[in-house]
């Protein structure tokens, strides 16, 4: 049985205050989750006072993005060594707005992966096919280049601490989610790579979130696929009492 997981990307939002002052009203909102794992993935500048604050709940901490290197030249970057000092322990990676507004690459992706792998971060990698490429008929070929790209490499125990996130880039911060039967073919679609590629033991353990405008109202038709194994939710992660009422899905 796969654990299900839900995960709030804050993206760029909430000062350190704001954050904490999150987390302090969320705690005992789901104290009494324990049907799924939760995570939220504060902007860097919140990463250390979120983990401080969330110690000893069930709460997780997970970076947005990690660089490849453990130190060096790189301005405006953070390394997984920060980010486990810091107190995270997950890294989302390869966000389709990182894709996007920072040109980054399949292979950056892979890189990404590996650094956080080997330094012992839990990743949750983000794949997902713009509007224009489901329109023109390429969603799954698009999803079959970002897994044999960004996962090239991998050795079957690496794979197997991966969580992947579907992320339909038409379905983000629109209001548009795609329908539970839309996520669940292309998360079938990827278990079906998962198996492809690294057999059939990882990927019926292998969990895919699904990503793109849930919230409170949808979350329990794309919980009730069994191919959807958790969410990766924006703006709803942004209140309290809203991501706890996802938590609450059941
Ligand atoms: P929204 O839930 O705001 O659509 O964002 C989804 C997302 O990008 C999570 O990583």
């Amino acid at each position: 049985m796969r654990r299900p997981l839900i995960a709030g990307n804050w993206k760029m939002y909430k000062t350190i205050g704001e954050a904490m002052d999150f987390v302090a009203r969320l705690k005992p909102l789901v104290a009494d989750a324990s049907h799924c794992e939760l995570v939220v993935a504060p902007p860097f500048t919140a990463l250390a006072a979120v983990a401080a604050t969330a110690r000893g709940s069930n709460v997780r901490v997970s970076a947005q993005d990690v660089h490849w290197d453990a130190e060096g030249a790189h301005t405006g970057d953070v390394s997984p060594r920060m980010i486990l000092d810091a107190g995270a322990t997950l890294a989302i990676i390869g966000h389709s707005e990182r894709r996007h507004d920072h040109n980054e690459t399949d292979e950056q992706v892979n890189r990404k992966l590996r650094a956080a792998l080997a330094a012992g971060l839990e990743p949750i990698v983000c794949v997902g096919e713009t509007f224009e490429e489901r329109e023109t008929g390429r969603a799954a070929a698009v999803l079959e280049r970002q897994f044999t790209n960004g996962f090239r490499g991998l050795t079957s125990p690496d794979f197997s601490r991966i969580i992947i996130a579907y992320e339909p880039v038409w379905a983000i911060g629109t209001g548009r989610t795609a329908t539970p039967e839309m996520a669940a073919e292309s998360h079938a679609k990827l278990r079906s790579l998962a198996r492809e590629g690294f057999g059939s033991e990882n990927a019926e353990g292998l969990r895919i979130l699904y990503g793109g405008s849930v919230k409170p109202e949808n979350i329990r038709g794309l919980m009730a696929q069994p191919e959807i194994d958790g969410a990766l939710v924006g703006g709803a992660s942004l209140m309290a009492e809203s991501f706890a009422a996802i938590v609450h899905y059941r």
